[in-house]
Order: C-alpha cells, then sequence, then structure tokens
C-alpha cells in the first residue's frame, strides 16, 4: 500500500507535498499554522472570516471599536440595514493580515486564503469583491472559494492583475454544484486550478441537510472524476472531510485525487489558534458530544460540540461591532430569533434563544466550537499526562503522520 509521501500535487511545474490544511475561520487555522504547513511543503490557509476583528487583536487596530461607536445610536433597534462596512477598511485589513503572513512565508509550499461566501455583510458583492482583491494585491498564493455556489466570484476579480496568476479553487460537496460552477465561468476561459471536494464528515458549516449522513466522500470524488474525464478537464481534485490517518489520505490519491484536505487533525496543534482550554475540549470530547444542527444564521447545518458555551446563549446582537453574516437587505435569522424571545418573555433579565446562534460574536470568542465528525478522535492522537490533560501536538507531528504513516496507524508524539 502506497503512502501519501509516493505522491505529489502538480500545479504546472511545481511540486508539493499533497496535504492542505483547510481554512478554519475564525482565526483558528491562523497565520502560524499555515506558515507551518507552508515551511513544510504543503499549502496551509488563513482565513478572510471577520479580518477587521482578527486585525485589532493581532495588530492592535481598532476597527470594531470605531464601527461600534458609528453605529452606537443603532444597538437598541432591531432594524441592521443602516449597519455597513467600511470598504477601505476591509481591504485595510485584509491587506494588513494576508501581507504580514506571506513576508514570514518560508519554504516551498503555499498560504491561500479561504473565502466565504455567506460571509454577506450587508452587501455581499461589494465586501466579497474588496476581500478578494485585497487579499491578491497583498500576494495570497491562492483564494479558496468556500460556503457558497461562487456563481460570481471569479467575474469580480476578472480584470485584476493576478486572475490568471493566482492559484484559484472552489469547495464544492457535488458534482453538480462545480458544473454550475464552470457553466456560470465559461465566458471568462478561466478554469479553476483546483476543486476542493468536501463530504459531509468535515467540520465547520456543511454543503448537506440533515440527511448528511447518507452522503460519504468516496462516491461523491468518484462522481467528480468520471465528470472531469467525461469532459476532458485536468482540475486537481482535492478530496476532504474526515479523511483522519495517512492511510485515509493515500486511498484518496490511489482513487484519483491529487491531495487532500484536512483540518480536525490539526485543531489539537500548538499552532492552531483555538485557546488551550478549548484545544482540551475537542480532545475529551466523545461521539456522542458532537451534533449537525441548524443553529448557524447562514442557513447550512454546521457540526459542533454540544457543550459549546454559546449553544442557546441568549446575547443581544453584536451587528454595529460586527454584523458579518448580515444579508443583502441587513438582516440575520439570529436577530428574528432574538425579538422573538425578547417580545416572549418582556422585562426578562436574561433570555436564551435556542434555535440560532450569534455566530459572529460566538466565533470570535471561541464559544462555538464547530469541529469534524472524528474529533472524538483526537484522543487517540496522543499522550495523556497524569493530571488528565493531552499533550498538544505539534503541526510538523501531524503533518508528517499524514505524510509517512501506513496501516491505519497513527504516531504518537514522542
Ligand atoms: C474548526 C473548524 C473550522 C472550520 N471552518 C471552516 C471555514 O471557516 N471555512 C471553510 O470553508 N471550511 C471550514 N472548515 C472545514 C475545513 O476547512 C476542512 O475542509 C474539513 O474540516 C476537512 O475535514 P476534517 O476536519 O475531517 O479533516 C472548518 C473545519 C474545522 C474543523
Amino acid at each position: 500500500m502506497k503512502r501519501v509521501d509516493d505522491f505529489r500535487l502538480r500545479f504546472g511545474r511545481q511540486e508539493l507535498v499533497p496535504i492542505v490544511v483547510g481554512g478554519m475561520g475564525v482565526d483558528i487555522s491562523n497565520a502560524e499554522l499555515a506558515l507551518e504547513i507552508a515551511r513544510l511543503g504543503g499549502i496551509g490557509h488563513i482565513s478572510d472570516a471577520m479580518l477587521p476583528t482578527v486585525s485589532d487583536r493581532r495588530y492592535d487596530t481598532n476597527y470594531v471599536s470605531q464601527k461600534l461607536k458609528k453605529y452606537k445610536a443603532n444597538v437598541a433597534s432591531s432594524d441592521k440595514s443602516q449597519v455597513h462596512f467600511s470598504l477601505g477598511e476591509v481591504e485595510e485589513a485584509t491587506r494588513q493580515h494576508v501581507g504580514r503572513t506571506m513576508e514570514a512565508k518560508r519554504g516551498d509550499g503555499l498560504i491561500f486564503i479561504n473565502c466565504m461566501e455567506k460571509l454577506t455583510m450587508n452587501a455581499p458583492r461589494e465586501t466579497l469583491r474588496a476581500r478578494l482583491r485585497a487579499a491578491l494585491d497583498a500576494g495570497i498564493d491562492g483564494i479558496t472559494l468556500s460556503a457558497g455556489l461562487h456563481l460570481g466570484s471569479f467575474g469580480l476579480i476578472e480584470d485584476h492583475p493576478r486572475f490568471r496568476d493566482a492559484k484559484l479553487g472552489i469547495i464544492v460537496s457535488s458534482a453538480r454544484a462545480l458544473g454550475m460552477f464552470l457553466r456560470k465561468n465559461a465566458r471568462l476561459d478561466r478554469l479553476p486550478d483546483f476543486v476542493v471536494v468536501e463530504g459531509p464528515l468535515a467540520g465547520g458549516h456543511l454543503g448537506f441537510g440533515l440527511d448528511w449522513a447518507k452522503y460519504d466522500l468516496p462516491t461523491i470524488v468518484g462522481e467528480v472524476l468520471a465528470m472531469m474525464k467525461a469532459e476532458e478537464l485536468k482540475i486537481p481534485v482535492i478530496a476532504a472531510g474526515g479523511i483522519f490517518t495517512g492511510s485515509d489520505a493515500a486511498a484518496f490519491l490511489e482513487q484519483g485525487a491529487a491531495a487532500v484536505q484536512v483540518a480536525t487533525r490539526f485543531t489539537v496543534t500548538a499552532e492552531c489558534g483555538l485557546p488551550d482550554k478549548v484545544k482540551q475540549e475537542y480532545f475529551r470530547a466523545s461521539e456522542a458530544d458532537i451534533e449537525v444542527n441548524l443553529l448557524s444564521p447562514t442557513g447550512y447545518p454546521m457540526r459542533m460540540l454540544k457543550g459549546s458555551p454559546g449553544i442557546g446563549a441568549g446575547i443581544r446582537p453584536n451587528c454595529e461591532a460586527y454584523g458579518y453574516l448580515l444579508d443583502a437587505n441587513g438582516r440575520c435569522a439570529y436577530i428574528d430569533a432574538y425579538n422573538r424571545e425578547v417580545e416572549r418573555h418582556p422585562g426578562a433579565k436574561k433570555i436564551s434563544v435556542a434555535d440560532k446562534t450569534c455566530l459572529c460574536t460566538h466565533m470570535r470568542n471561541f464559544d462555538i466550537w464547530t469541529c469534524g465528525h472524528y474529533t472524538y478522535r483526537l484522543k487517540d492522537t496522543t499522550r495523556r499526562a497524569a493530571d488528565g490533560s493531552y499533550a498538544l501536538l505539534s503541526a510538523e507531528h501531524v503533518f508528517r503522520d499524514y505524510l509517512f504513516s501506513s496501516n491505519g496507524q497513527i504516531a504518537l508524539p514522542g
């Protein structure tokens, strides 16, 4: 049986280790993790989710407090349609984060940015356009379009000088979604450089309904590969979702995938942006602690730990400070759910909202613990100390385990 190290991902003449660490917002797949993966010769992702907010934490800017100050008078109002981002600031924050990360890059690998269409920011086209263009300006190696069909996203950057040189790809969960994307963009004469096929066991938002368990990644990858063959397309296919061991990964590479995208195994590395206490929650999780629910205001199902502190919390919507999920009309499903509970419990000091969560605030504070299906196996990837805590891993250790392991084995840290 072959190992991952027997394969390489080829972009033209460039050869890479066929391991991609997927985007994890908000700043979970941070610059430190992405830089380490690039140093090791793979592809690391930073995320463009909530970058003005991330920038305040990382670089001492004050975008959030300035925005809140500007819209303070609106805080008690349920109408958020007037709460807008400054496009200039969104661009500035993106340029700074991407620019600093790219400057620090060492080694032969690449760094991509994960851009979610569902971050609609009360002006979907304009804000996505600003984010994509600023990332290209700042020298990002590539962009992975995610959380949405992105039928118009290539069009937003078609006149950018780097449109044909940066690596551009999309995440899909079916051959049908890929077909739609390709048809919509045929006029641009610019195919994606890669396609990530994400199955139902992934972390974050899912491209499936609550019947996700009926689907499986090998079948969907097979369908996408067959479609590529039928249409004589040679776009590298990257399999993602539930690939837990090097042997799992090698099986997809043997099936014809050009690389694998993984994330869950890296959530418990020292480099990963989650707080250490949350990393211990991921280690401790059992299978029964993980659920796929509809709490995200985006409308997509999302996988998370049932013990996430953000579940059921009835905090006041924080759109004047954040507002990343406001749709084109300034609405968010959490605001409606929150207002309904306030009306039901007049005068109550504290309310609970059971059906939706304020994802901006809770992801920003690491209080929604989104995770992959196999999070419950993380405890088998490390050693446990006498006090019951699990030892964090280095990203290099996990990367090398994917690269060299065989027979379903997982190497424990030394
Ligand atoms: C904590 C966490 C956060 C994630 N956030 C995002 C995200 O912001 N955008 C995205 O496209 N995918 C996101 N994902 C999905 C990963 O990029 C990746 O494709 C998937 O989780 C791979 O499956 P695995 O976790 O089983 O290895 C997230 C995954 C995890 C575990």
